[in-house]
């Protein structure tokens, strides 16, 4: 009874779509119409990463002098590229290649049909094997790019970010059981041409969608939410403790290596918090010197990351203090305000003037 129920559901979403694509859908694209998968092939690849306006004018330039797949194996790869030029993401052009030398050194020259197969040549992977295999041989397999997860992902409501592996084998099962017997080149090219011209990113237009009665996302006002967008990394949070180390007036400044966070500038000797108690750390300036309280942290937001500064105050006990090693300077307070410091550096000496 269940398995009737998804069936018969699944039945109407192919039948309704496939009734709107063959109205509604794209019947012109230069690489419809035809049955050759080399043409396919190729077509597949230039939209993996590249809006159906764009690829147009490369597309009929690329059939032009690589007319079959013979043609594309035997050019040089700096040709192919050269063809390529200006469309970006250029190893689909190097995979394109290797695997068009492939097809004529294993399979005789002749595209291959096996569905495993089309997948182990470079560059094509699960869904564009899957667009192959329908387009040209009418095969029932399932795509899944990223126009298909989203209209998925709203019409069941599936939330979670799409590429999620979890969601994404949600996703892929889904797909599968929605698979027509019949009618597989509108119904690719359906699911294809409702996720570019109606179930859009943003603002689909939910009144002229085939699947508008079925759709969950439209019935519970959630097309916005859907898909959930990827989770945005949590920018990590750091902490240090740099010294202060002063002698009366005096304070101690260590350049940066040159390349690296504020390279070359001037800065408070930086070290870990363990160090700190282990003294270990001051041992390397040649200084006696007796703890303080740390002064109040300081927040320093960088565009990767945030960095906690503990200001560790340090008065130097030994007298006369050690000569200056290579790379270090001893200024005056209000000097050393004026230096080459890195922002929260600056705001450290001038809390402390206060
Ligand atoms: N995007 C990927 N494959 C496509 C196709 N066959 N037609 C239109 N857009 C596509
Ligand atoms: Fe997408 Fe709207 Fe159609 Fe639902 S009704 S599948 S949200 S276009």
């Amino acid at each position: 009874m269940k398995d009737k129920q998804i069936n018969s559901q699944s039945a109407e979403f192919s039948s309704r779509l496939i009734a709107w694509q063959k109205i509604h859908g794209r019947h012109d694209l230069p690489w419809q119409n035809t049955q050759d998968p080399y043409a396919i092939w190729v077509s597949e690849i230039m939209l993996q990463q590249t809006q159906v306006t764009a690829v147009i004018g490369y597309y009929a330039k690329f059939m032009a002098r690589f007319p079959n797949i013979a043609r594309l194996a035997n050019a040089t790869q700096e040709e192919v590229l050269q063809h390529w030029s200006g469309l970006g993401y250029y190893s689909r052009a190097r995979n394109l290649h290797n695997a068009a030398q492939t097809i004529i050194d294993e399979y005789d020259g002749k595209f291959p049909q096996d569905f495993e197969k089309i997948q182990t040549l470079s560059g094509i992977g699960r869904s564009t094997a899957a667009a192959i295999a329908s387009f040209a041989f009418e095969q029932n397999q399932t795509i899944l790019d990223g126009n298909v997860k989203r209209v998925l992902a709203r019409h069941f409501l599936i939330e979670g970010w799409t590429s999620a592996p979890k969601i994404e084998k949600q996703l892929w099962l889904l797909a599968e059981s929605l698979v027509p017997e019949q009618d597989m080149v509108a119904y690719t090219q359906g699911l294809m041409d409702l996720g570019a011209t109606v179930c859009t990113r943003t603002k689909p237009k939910c009144d002229r969608c085939p699947l508008k009665a079925s759709c969950l996302a439209l019935a519970k006002n959630k097309t916005k939410e859907l898909p959930t967008p990827k989770p945005k990394k949590a920018i990590p949070q750091k902490q240090t403790t740099m010294l202060l180390i002063l002698d009366g007036n005096e304070v101690m400044l260590e350049k940066r290596p040159s390349s690296g966070i504020w390279g070359g500038l001037w800065c408070l000797p930086e070290i870990s918090m363990q160090d700190i108690a282990s003294e270990v750390a001051l041992r390397r300036f040649g200084l006696e010197v007796e703890a303080e309280e740390p002064l109040e942290s300081i927040q320093h937001v960088f565009t990767h990351f945030k960095l906690e500064i503990v200001p560790q105050p340090l008065q130097v006990a030994n007298q006369p203090r050690q000569a200056n090693m290579p790379n270090m300077i001893w200024l005056p307070i209000e000097d050393a305000i004026g230096a080459a410091l890195p922002t929260p550096v600056r705001n450290i000496l001038l809390n402390l003037k206060r």
